[in-house]
């Protein structure tokens, strides 16, 4: 997964994509590239690690007048993260320069046929092989778009690409097949990116590409074609309505802490629209006309999957409604077992995660219904699914994700209720009160939340020699301890295992010693009484035992962590910035790079 961006307009084009690489960083961080045409000549810049060394690496300032360009941001999926693997790539002539998003899964088959013909290579990368295809094509035409539409017969996997030319000054193609591409229409220059905010601070106007689209464009004019026929496709342009600052940090030191604490406004943000504050009653315009499901099929990867689980707890209870949750990487590979009356869920934050998608279509494949709850309007996710509703959480940015599964479990609270409702298993009475609860939890989590921020502070120092933390839940809290055990995993680097507290004795409790801390979420519930037994059985091996729990709880533990009680489900939504700030004060004390932890990537757009 990479990030791309293109710009042919009357700015200096270097600027331009320096700033766009930077919004998109997150999207991958290893290496970063750029390349302009000049006087004739096709210009490179390369570096490995973080975009800054590409900066450094420009700042002679030669570069400055050039109009047209291409960067790229990159998170390695073939050969080292090293100068060389670095994209644009160029052809063996120097005639075309080429940055990728995604993966040619057929590369090393069209690797040696352009080696039988005489191509050498100089990276280990599919998108060197890609652009050297390219130049291949030409050997037949002189049109590059035709070159492209071959070369794109000819090329299996997921991609999103964008080209310029030695001998086309000012003009650049951008095509997409299963990764994410979007056009940024605007006056007198035009863009072509992985991601909105990479082009915002000059357009709002956009232009979604479809799978299997091919754009040809200038400074002044841009045609999308289908790639194989190369017949013209009218393309609607649409008008982003949020800002560039909503991208930004707004003074936090990491992204990832603007995010946590920002989740009042979300609570907010996600209530609008859906609920009728007037009769306090749910209102799904966007499910109008979809019966209800008799059972439901979620699928997801990585927080949105914790999500999911949590979805389960509430779904079963108050719509009655049997779930299944998934694993997308793994459902898309297993045989699907058809049920009548089954609604399939994708639960995605960027919309643009491969294994969601894939798992997505084969559903849709075989003519079965799709609800996407997604965060990024007009990702992959929303546009291929029949009904889409969109969690309005605004961009994160910061790769641990946080704020949209506080949206998602809104959402899939809204929907347990308004199913429940709709099934005549919940009355008007109990609807009206859940939504007054849910309006009163910004206010609640917003005078919270510097008091849990404090708390983790001091915890963190306690616990951060720890090599090792188990975190444990049951019922609607287990899926919360999956989640907090994922965030401290990703940006402090210290191994977590989230488990039902229930299975502990079924192996894990083996590692129990006074080494090995354990987060338990003992929340007062009427599974209190069975979480406590739990603890005894790890206090009695001297076990450290941090307890998330509510004042009034008789807890035998080391560190007492105490939150208000909230009638489940909405004790989930203080205890999951707990966990998140946990997290993030943990990585922090011990120095990492909270917003672009190592390995990760925002939206794993490659399988
Ligand atoms: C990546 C991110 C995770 C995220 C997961 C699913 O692994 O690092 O934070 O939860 O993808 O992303 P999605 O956009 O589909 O929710």
């Amino acid at each position: 997964m990479c990030g791309i961006i293109a710009y042919t307009g009357h700015r200096p084009a270097v600027p331009v994509i320096i700033q766009g690489l930077k919004s998109l960083e997150y999207r991958g961080y290893d290496s970063a590239g750029l390349a302009f045409e000049h006087s004739g000549r096709l210009h490179l810049f390369r570096a490995s690690g973080k975009l800054q060394a590409l900066e450094h690496k420009l700042a002679g300032g030669q570069v400055l007048h050039a109009t047209t360009g291409i960067g790229h941001t990159r998170w390695a999926t073939h050969g080292l993260p090293n100068e060389t693997n670095a994209h644009p790539h160029l052809d063996v002539h120097y005639n075309l320069a080429l940055v990728h998003n995604g993966i040619i899964e057929n590369f090393q088959q069209l690797k040696s046929l352009l080696m039988d013909k005489g191509c050498t290579f100089r990276s280990e990368t599919d998108t060197e092989v890609l652009v050297c295809l390219i130049a291949h094509g030409l050997e037949h035409t002189d049109s590059i778009i035709e070159a492209l539409s071959w070369s794109m017969s000819q090329v299996q996997g997921s991609y999103a690409f964008a080209l310029i030319s030695r001998q086309h000054p000012g003009r650049i193609w951008a095509a997409r097949k299963a990764s994410p591409l979007i056009l940024g229409a605007g006056t007198g220059e035009n863009f072509a990116a992985s991601d909105i905010p990479a082009f915002l601070p000059y357009t709002r106007d956009v232009v979604f590409l479809e799978d299997d689209e091919l754009v040809e464009m200038d400074a002044g004019n841009w045609t999308v074609y289908r790639a194989h026929s190369l017949t013209p496709v009218s393309k609607q342009v649409q008008r982003i309505k949020w800002d560039v600052q909503a991208a930004q940090k707004g003074g936090y030191r990491h992204f990832m802490l603007k995010e946590i604490l920002e989740q009042p406004k979300v609570l907010m943000d996600c209530l609008a629209g859906r609920v009728d504050r007037k009769n306090n009653t749910i209102n799904l315009s966007e499910l109008q006309g979809l019966p209800v499901p008799s059972r439901l099929h979620i699928v997801a990867c990585g927080t949105s999957f914790n999500a999911g689980l949590w979805g389960k707890y509430v779904l079963e209870g108050l719509a009655g409604i049997p779930v299944n949750v998934e694993i997308a990487s793994e459902f898309r590979y297993r045989v699907l077992v058809e049920e009548p009356g089954t609604l399939y869920v994708s639960i995605s934050q960027s919309g643009e995660t491969a294994d969601t998608l894939a798992g997505q279509r084969m559903v849709r494949e075989r003519g079965l219904p799709v609800l996407g709850l997604c965060n990024v309007v007009g990702s992959s996710v929303a546009r291929e699914s029949d009904r889409v509703l969109y969690t309005q959480a605004g961009p994160e940015i910061s790769v641990a994700s946080t704020k949209a599964m506080c949206s998602q479990l809104v959402m899939l609270y809204l929907l347990a209720l308004y199913w429940g409702h709709a099934k005549d298993r919940i009355d008007s009475r109990t609807v009206r009160r859940a939504v007054t609860d849910l309006y009163s939890l910004p206010a609640m989590m917003e005078a919270q939340l510097p008091r849990i921020q404090t708390m983790a502070q001091k915890l963190c120092a306690q616990y951060a020699r720890a090599r090792s933390f188990f975190y444990l839940g049951r019922g609607i809290n287990f899926p919360l301890a999956l989640e907090g055990a994922l965030k401290l995993k990703e940006i402090s680097y210290i191994h977590a295992q989230g488990y039902a507290a229930g299975e502990l004795k079924h192996g894990p409790i083996a590692l129990i010693d006074n080494e090995l801390p354990t987060f338990a979420l003992a929340l007062n519930n009427d599974l209190l009484g069975k979480i406590q037994s739990n603890l005894m059985e790890i206090k009695a091996r001297n076990g450290p035992i941090i307890a998330l729990t509510n004042p009034e709880t008789v807890l035998d533990v080391n560190d007492r962590w105490e939150i208000p009680w909230l009638e489940d489900p909405l004790n989930s939504f203080l205890v999951l910035p707990a966990l998140q700030l946990f997290a993030y004060e943990m990585a922090v004390y011990l120095g990492k790079d909270v917003d672009q932890p190592r390995n990760l990537a925002k939206s794993v757009t490659v399988e």
